[in-house]
């Protein structure tokens, strides 16, 4: 089985962005530890992070895994093509946050991208990724 983790706009600077919200991590260290995890549960783990919205898109539409795990960032927000790109994947799909999005600004608590995703994990920080393949392995297994 072999699962894509894609990180939106903005995810690439982890570590140094807003650590009091998003923890002091960087993402090469996030994806470290799911590589770990991956490994324990037999999977593979691929990692794609962009800050274009375009350039998201055209890996989910190319996407031959068996599973998608995608923190959205901002374009959890705003992107109808981005949850169309996801809809039209034929996998099992966990949007995922490092912060409770329900906890925050008005803006945030709202999801356009969560309705085409089997289930979302929001506010466990990096652990939430680990948690989303441990979900999607069991799910897709
Ligand atoms: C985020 C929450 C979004 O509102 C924000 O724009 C992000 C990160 C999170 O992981 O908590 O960039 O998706």
């Amino acid at each position: 089985m072999r699962f894509l983790f894609i990180n939106g706009p903005n995810l690439d600077i982890l570590g140094r962005r807003e650590p009091e919200i998003y923890g002091s991590e960087s993402l090469e260290e996030i994806n470290s530890g799911i590589r770990e995890t991956a490994g324990e549960l037999g999977v593979e783990a691929e990692f794609f992070q962009s800050n274009h919205e375009g350039a998201i898109i055209d890996r989910i539409n190319t996407a031959q895994e068996d599973g998608i795990i995608i923190n959205p960032a901002g374009l959890t927000h705003t992107s109808v093509a981005l949850k169309d790109s996801l809809e039209a994947f034929n996998g099992y799909v966990c949007e995922v946050h490092l912060s409770n999005i329900f906890a925050r600004e008005e803006f945030r608590k709202s999801s356009v991208t969560a309705s085409a995703a089997d289930g979302v994990i929001s506010g466990f920080g990096s652990r939430g990724y680990v948690m989303a393949l441990e979900a999607a392995v069991s799910e897709v297994a």
